[in-house]
């Protein structure tokens, strides 16, 4: 893989607004992010970083880029080196001849974590001590064919049973160290980090074992110990179990996402095997890439008490931005997805998609009981919902979500706009249109070997004026017959015709191919803008008639056209 290919997967999955924000304190701005520009001496925040573009700027001394030039500027370094720091960071493989010494540490971590996965297998699976976890499994219900599967261990009540083991096997301690694996005393030496826990090997999504989460057997605080940040384990770009479930939800078209190793594991061994979990952390951008790159439709799973809609509040924007519009599944008081489908079973747990709802109007109706019905009490709501409102990048997005929440609350539509603060740059063709209906017309006539491409891209849809209407009619008619040929019964026609042959063609100076290109680039957008207006009109249709899985899925189709635009 080239270097320049890197750096396209690299762009893939680094958020430009996560990398500078941590260097440079940033406070959001509308559509953008403002911050101290680093690299002048900056008195007011001249610093824009732009999420949706992942761009920077700095209008004071006119620096700005991508994350990568963010990032070799930054740190003083050249395209190469900041392509590779940056590859090591979000894992992604380099090819052989860009190969360096930090890939190869990398390697070597991983290969450490495998080391340590087999030894805390074994454990579980061959040893007395390991009887303790066999016996958490059998209380969870978890069989030994999916604990294999996920390759579950267990370290026992011991400070040095890895230590020992590694020592033993030849391995650099120090680089355990790194991986997570041991703890250093201030004396120097090592002990193990994980003790009397049931082991979940954390898998990046190739199944290489990134990092570990430890729960504890029985009582005892921690509950979850997991691997703290590593050159390979960032918590914010790995979902536990993702390797092993991602064929299933791209075949299933649907997914759940859990917060909890052992919801999914449960839900794994119930026969539910649609899921992925997050490993107790906020949904971030990268993970909804992840989850978008699998095509499927997502129902985000949480317990029916405040956490779990809190949650629901913090990943909606996340979700969004990705283009992604998931539905979320309550569960009843008291459960987790482990309990539910140990104590109700599969079917019923399938069966939650059908009450599922959008994610926005979860919010709403959970907002909804919990403040008073008048003016005052809706407008306090609406004050809830603006963070996630504002964090919905995409203006025609926006707009359909204002007008639901509009509806809902019963406010105008107008004094919701004005609470808000949002610029909506553009319309969403941003495409420049030519300068009017004449000029096209006028355009055909000078340069007819274009007539038939244009026509074809829908040139007679765009020209209103009756006038210019009939004279493009007449030409198509007589494709094939030079325009100063023509002779038309119409008076006022002919006149306009030769009007126009006599005068200079329009678009000056501009290669008549080009000016062709640009117009047919136009219409053509018209007609994707023209069909995107169409699928915003069905949606809410479909919206207003309670017709959910229609709205959802013209929904996506609409935002695939944006994407594509
Ligand atoms: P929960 O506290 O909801 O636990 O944590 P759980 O998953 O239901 O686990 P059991 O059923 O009590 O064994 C949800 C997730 O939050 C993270 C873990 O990823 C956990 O699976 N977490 C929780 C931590 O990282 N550390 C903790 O101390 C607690
Ligand atoms: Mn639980």
């Amino acid at each position: 893989m080239g270097l320049k290919e890197v750096a396209r997967r690299i762009k893939e999955v680094a958020n430009i607004v996560d990398i500078i924000g941590e260097h440079v304190s940033l406070k959001r701005s509308g559509r953008n992010y403002l911050g101290l520009c680093p690299f002048h001496a900056d008195k007011k925040p001249s610093f824009t970083v732009n999420e949706e573009r992942q761009i920077f700027h700095c209008f004071g001394c006119g620096v700005g880029g991508d994350v990568i030039a963010f990032y070799m500027k930054f740190h003083n370094l050249d395209f190469a080196e900041a392509v590779k720091e940056l590859a090591r960071r979000f894992d992604i493989p380099l090819s052989s001849s860009s190969d360096g010494e930090s890939s190869e540490r990398r390697r070597a971590l991983f290969e450490i974590n495998e080391k340590a996965k087999r030894f805390f297998e074994h454990l579980l699976w061959a040893s007395e001590v390991g009887k303790a976890g066999r016996e958490y499994l059998k209380q969870r219900g978890l069989s030994e064919k999916t604990a294999r599967l996920f390759g579950l261990g267990y370290a026992p009540d011991s400070y040095d049973s890895l230590v020992s083991h590694l020592r033993l096997s030849g391995v650099d301690l120090a680089l355990a160290e790194e991986a997570g694996l041991l703890v250093r005393r201030k004396d120097g030496s090592f002990y193990d980090r994980f003790r009397r826990r049931l082991l979940f090997p954390i898998k990046d999504s190739s199944g290489r074992v990134a990092g570990f989460g430890g729960r504890i057997i029985g009582e005892g605080e921690p509950k979850y110990l997991n691997t703290p940040e590593t050159p390979v384990y960032h918590k914010g770009s790995i979902l536990y179990g993702f390797f092993h479930t991602k064929a299933a939800i791209r075949e299933a078209g649907f997914g759940f996402v859990v917060e909890g190793y052992l919801d999914l594991l449960s839900l794994y061994e119930a026969g539910v095997r649609e899921s992925v979990a997050t490993l107790g952390t906020a949904l971030t951008p990268q993970h909804a890439r992840l989850l978008r790159g699998l095509g499927a439709e997502w129902f985000l799973v949480f317990d029916a008490d405040e956490a779990g809609f809190k949650a629901a509040m913090r990943a909606a924007p996340v979700f969004f931005n990705a283009g992604l519009f998931p539905r979320v599944i309550l569960l009843p008081e008291g459960h987790d997805p482990d309990s539910f489908v140990r104590e109700h079973g599969p079917r019923a747990f399938y069966a939650l998609k059908d009450s599922a709802e959008e994610i926005f109007d979860f919010m709403i109706r959970y907002l909804t009981g919990r403040f008073p019905q008048n003016l005052e009490g809706r407008l306090a709501l609406f004050q809830e919902l603006r963070p996630v409102l504002e964090a919905i990048k995409d203006p025609v997005l926006l707009e359909l979500k204002l007008g639901q929440v509009a509806e809902r609350l019963r406010i105008s539509e107008s004094a919701l706009r004005r609470g808000i603060k949002v610029s909506c740059e553009k319309p969403v063709c941003g495409k420049k249109a030519p300068s009017s209906e004449r000029a096209l017309v006028e355009f055909v006539i000078h340069f007819p070997e274009y007539l038939g491409d244009l026509l074809e891209a829908g040139l007679l849809e765009v020209i209103r004026d009756s006038r210019l209407r009939a004279l493009l009619e007449i030409l198509k008619a007589s494709q094939g017959v030079s325009p100063a040929d023509l002779s038309l019964e119409d008076l006022a026609l002919q006149s306009l015709l030769s009007e126009i042959l006599l005068s200079p063609p329009p678009f000056e100076g501009e290669p008549p191919e080009k000016v062709a290109a640009e117009i047919k680039n136009w219409l053509s957008n018209r007609k994707s803008q023209a069909r995107l207006e169409s699928l915003l009109e069905a949606i809410k249709e479909a919206e207003a008639s309670g017709r959910e899985e229609e709205a959802l899925r013209l929904l996506r189709e609409y935002q695939q056209l944006r994407c594509q635009l």
